[in-house]
């Protein structure tokens, strides 16, 4: 699609798997301006994915926490590639698996030029973690351009909601790379889904 075209259409166009990967060798060439969802896991990454791609099982989820295990790319409409990381802080996993979670991910974030935003999302019930605050650290010193977002906003009371919301976005300014405001989500209940694919398109259209 070209970028003068761009609008909210792009959001009923098929979005699909391209591939999983785990090494940089593997990923698949970069072919269109790039988005990544990364955060704890069982946070609600690949829910919000396919909530915002209106598709029910496109990234596989599950109440178990480590679902996504690879990285997974999914191509929307050839105009957006969307990234489903495996989650961080699974305090549960194996040494050897967690080993492997970091060397994967950041070798993701390090190579991936044309990665133009990373939304770290945050669970609305439990707030920054001090795995979320390492990350965020990594991702100013790159830099890489990231934004918060919270999830499962269905569970929680809407001023705990607000009180997080003005929490976070005073600590935000103590990070060189995030995005000044915080967006709040339910999968669930589908909130949230209108502004953060604004969000996209935006992006879309000016990209940096
Ligand atoms: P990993 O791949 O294991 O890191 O997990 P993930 O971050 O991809 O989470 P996933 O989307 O698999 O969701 C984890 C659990 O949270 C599942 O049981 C989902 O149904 C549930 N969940 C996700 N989003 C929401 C939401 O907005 N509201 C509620 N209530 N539950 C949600
Ligand atoms: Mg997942």
């Amino acid at each position: 699609m070209a970028k003068g075209n761009i609008t909210s259409d792009l959001f009923k166009q098929p979005c699909n798997f391209i591939k999983g990967a785990t090494r940089p060798e593997h990923y698949p060439l970069p072919r269109t301006p790039e988005v990544a969802f990364i955060g704890r896991s069982n946070v609600g990454k690949s829910s919000l994915i396919n909530a915002l791609v209106k598709r029910k099982e496109l990234a596989r989820t599950s109440n178990t926490p480590g679902r996504t295990q690879e990285i997974n790319f999914f191509s929307l409409a050839d105009t957006l590639t969307i990234v489903d990381l495996p989650g961080y802080g699974f305090a549960q996993a194996p040494t050897r698996v967690k080993d492997n979670w970091i060397d994967q991910s950041l070798a993701y974030f390090k190579t991936r030029e044309q990665l133009i935003r990373v939304f770290v999302l945050v669970d609305s019930r439990h707030g920054l973690k001090k795995s979320d605050e390492e990350f965020m650290v990594f991702l100013d010193s790159v830099p890489i351009s990231y934004q918060i977002v919270l999830t499962k906003c269905d569970k929680t009371k809407q001023t705990e909601i607000d009180q997080l919301k003005t929490d976070l976005e005073l600590d935000l300014k103590k990070h060189s790379a995030a995005f000044p405001d915080v967006v709040l989500t339910s999968a669930k209940d589908k909130i949230g889904l209108y502004e953060l694919r604004g969000v996209l398109l935006k992006l879309l259209q000016s990209p940096r």
